[in-house]
């Protein structure tokens, strides 16, 4: 089987689930789709352009497989959000999974094996198990992911992903630092703990006064996992600036074990643009987060997501996340144009705001988000980074390239013993927008290898 995965790192995720469940099948991986039996095209629909890419792409495989006629699936956001039209405007697709219904997966695919012409799942039934992933199946290498929370009850009014992936649903606290601890044995040096909006997780956790069920069991998640997993390098996305709160940092200062990177949406810097996306947060309320960040006891590298051109957004508003930017500095930003998506309230609004100037804005952020990324980085020069190494570096024979803690990429030369998976010492010798270039200082540790 081929599996081929657009969008964010739980579609990632997802895919190694789907993997999980299908090996047992007798499935096998495979990196070319044109010898494959099953090929499975895990979609993202946040925006336009990304939602309209699975048409294009299951046309471009079935053109690479035309004499096998494999059995072609649509899972994910795209499944869930185009449904049965999918069969219309790709005939050759025989199978569609929506993300909530992936535990179907196996099911379906030998409804189809017993000379069923189609077969469609699209339950959103909430359950809270979670699907297990077999580590033969983790993608990210050293980088192990963890769900924490599925789904997002947050409701933005752009945002197609609360249709896609349902209302939220957490995971039990045990299971979750069970899960952790299992990959730091199995080797793995980094995990990432996974949800739409993880500041919302809610769990039963045992307090002295006994056990309760708290609606804000992030800050208590992060501790344990920090303090009972035995991993040393724990990241999480996505943040959300509603939930988001001086606890979090206050367990992040007290537990080095989590990573000195914070994601946290801000999306615009308008007020009245904010109150209109529905983000149920202010400016101000965002700007007193930063300062809790930046006042914290550690660095912390924090990024961020802005949407441009939202319906409505006026020169003034756009001068107002401008002037966010400048005053926050991120370390970086992910700037996207606003696309209108079905299933959302803003879809009813217009899209006023013309590509041109869409575009005009994306580019003034862009080139000032560029200046303030250099300058930023510059206060790594001279500082030694914890780096995670991935592998060669894809510019130079010679050099080596990881991540830090703060999820910068780091490059240095190759250095005698230190192979993908090390953690090593680097201190920053260079900055450029993108990445930082460094001095290898010495090996922290050897890749864990398990038999
Ligand atoms: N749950 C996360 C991520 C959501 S999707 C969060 O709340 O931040 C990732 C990013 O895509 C969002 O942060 C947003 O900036 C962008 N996005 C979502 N819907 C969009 C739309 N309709 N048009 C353009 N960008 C969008
Ligand atoms: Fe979408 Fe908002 Fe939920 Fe993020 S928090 S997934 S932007 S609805
Ligand atoms: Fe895309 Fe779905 Fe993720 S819409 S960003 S794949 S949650």
């Amino acid at each position: 089987m081929f599996i081929e995965t657009h969008g964010c790192q739980m579609n990632v995720h997802d895919s190694e689930k789907a993997l999980s469940l299908l090996r047992p099948m007798g499935f096998a991986e495979t990196d070319d789709p044109s010898t494959a039996d099953l090929i499975l095209l895990n979609t993202c629909s946040v925006r336009e352009k990304a939602s309209e890419k699975v048409f294009h792409r299951v046309r471009a495989l079935r053109l690479l497989t035309e004499q096998r006629d494999p059995v072609v699936g649509v899972l994910g956001c795209v499944a869930q959000s185009e449904a049965e039209q999918i069969f219309e405007r790709a005939p050759s697709v025989r199978l569609v999974v929506g993300p909530q219904a992936l535990d179907g997966l196996p099911d379906l695919v030998s409804q189809l094996d017993r000379g069923f012409d189609r077969a469609i799942d699209l339950r959103q039934d909430n359950r809270p198990d979670f699907v297990a992933v077999d580590d033969r199946s983790r993608r990210a290498g050293l980088v192990a992911f963890v769900t924490i929370i599925e789904g997002c009850n947050k409701n933005c009014s752009y945002c197609i992903v609360p249709y896609t992936r349902g209302r939220e649903r957490s995971r039990p606290i045990d299971s979750v630092v069970e899960e952790v601890r299992r990959l730091g044995e199995a080797g793995y040096r980094e995990v990432h703990l996974l949800g739409q909006n993880v500041n919302s997780y809610a769990s039963w956790v045992e307090r002295a006064s006994g056990r309760r069920f708290e609606e804000n069991a992030f800050p208590e998640l992060l501790a344990r996992v920090a303090r009972e997993s035995g991993v040393s390098r724990i990241k999480y996305t996505t943040s959300h600036p509603r939930d988001f709160s001086e606890k979090i940092v206050q367990v992040m200062d007290d537990n080095p074990e989590l990573c000195d990177w914070i994601h946290l949406p801000v999306q615009s810097g308008s007020n009245r643009t904010l109150k209109r996306m529905f983000r149920g947060y202010t400016r101000e309320r965002y700007l007193e987060l930063v300062g809790a960040i930046r006042g914290a006891r550690r660095d912390y590298s924090l990024t961020s997501d802005v949407i441009v051109g939202f319906p409505g957004e006026s020169d003034d508003d756009f001068e107002e996340t401008l002037d966010l930017v400048r005053e926050v500095e991120f370390d970086a930003l992910y700037t996207f144009n606003y696309s209108p998506r079905p299933h959302t309230p803003a879809a009813d609004w217009g899209d006023d705001v013309p590509p041109q100037v869409k575009r005009e804005r994306f580019d003034q952020l862009l080139e000032l988000q560029g200046e303030i990324q250099i300058r930023r980085a510059g206060r790594y020069l001279g500082v030694v980074c914890e780096v995670l190494v991935d592998g060669r570096s894809a510019r130079s024979d010679t050099d080596l390239t990881g991540h830090s803690t703060g999820n910068a990429v780091v490059n240095f030369p190759a250095a005698d013993g230190v192979v993908p998976g090390a953690v090593v010492a680097v201190r920053i010798t260079s900055v450029k927008a993108h990445s930082l270039y460094g001095e290898f200082v010495k090996l922290l540790s050897s890749p864990v290898v398990n038999s």
